[in-house]
């Protein structure tokens, strides 16, 4: 049954570690730099973890770390499943229920994407206000066990207030300037076409990725607080000037990284 490999998994971690962290944070590419201000670490790779998705594409190998932050207890995934990997939308988000398990209540999510609002630049970070799932499946379809959430899940307020307000006011605390807006998944691996981010813009997306929507999604499921925040790491096709290359998504995303941790551990002092 799902809810007894999910156990296995978290009484697998909870043997590791000695205290329950109430925060989980997932990085996105490029944004696992928070890793390195961690305390305290004990660091589990996801292959040795039962029943967890295994990673079959090179250079994607995870781990599950916890450790604190400014003294505060928190687990954090370096490194996500993808859609466009292979993995069916329940096995990618197979480890938020492992953390439900594990106790966590507060989830912050993070991506590198393409800015499509033109007020965006390259470098920006965006509090997710909002999201559209254009991938035509979603993680809860199957099998539902109510002691993880309810079958049809409420999606009017699929962010929490409380932890953008953290947000904002940790924004003020450091000078950051942060743009807000609508999160559209794309399923990739390609980049979209310029068509298809004309379609986007209408439909009123600001930006667009392959990543985030199922855990914003399954994190509402399991009650969690969710927060997400994305690095505009380009513009996306056709509004942007030059073909995209993985490289510069990484490098912009490694340098906004850095205001994005500050950004991070801002808000962890004052939880
Ligand atoms: N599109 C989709 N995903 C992305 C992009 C993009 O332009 N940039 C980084 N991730």
């Amino acid at each position: 049954m799902f809810y007894d490999k999910v156990k296995e998994s978290a009484d697998f971690i909870s043997a590791r570690i000695s205290e329950m962290p109430e925060t989980a944070v997932i990085l996105g590419s490029g944004l696992g730099g928070l890793v390195d201000f961690m305390e305290e670490k004990t660091v589990i790779p996801y292959k040795e973890i039962p029943n967890f998705p295994k990673s079959s594409v090179a250079g994607h190998a995870g781990n599950f770390v916890v450790g604190k932050i400014k003294g505060k207890l928190i687990a954090a995934m370096q490194g996500r499943f993808h859609y466009y990997e292979g993995f069916s939308m329940r096995e990618l988000s197979y480890p938020l229920y492992v953390f439900k398990l594990l106790g966590v209540e507060n989830l912050i999510i993070t991506n590198a994407c393409g800015g499509i609002n033109r007020s965006f630049k390259p470098g920006d970070l965006m509090i997710i206000d909002n999201y559209i799932n254009f991938l035509g499946t979603n993680p809860l379809i199957g099998e539902c066990d109510e002691r993880f959430g309810p079958r049809f899940p409420d999606m009017s307020e699929p962010f929490s207030k409380e932890i953008v307000e953290k947000a904002e006011k940790a924004a003020e605390k450091i000078g950051l300037d942060y743009k807000r807006g609508v999160y559209a998944l794309f399923n990739g691996p390609c980049y979209e076409s310029a068509a298809e981010i004309r379609a986007f813009e209408v439909l009123g997306a600001d930006a667009v990725g392959m990543s985030t929507v199922p855990e914003i999604i399954v994190g509402n499921h399991l009650g969690m607080k969710v927060f997400g925040v994305s690095c505009i790491t380009n513009m996306a096709t056709g509004i942007a000037t030059v073909k995209h290359s993985h490289e510069e998504v990484v490098r912009v995303a490694n340098k906004a990284g850095e205001n994005l941790c500050e950004w991070l551990k801002t808000m962890l002092i004052d939880w």
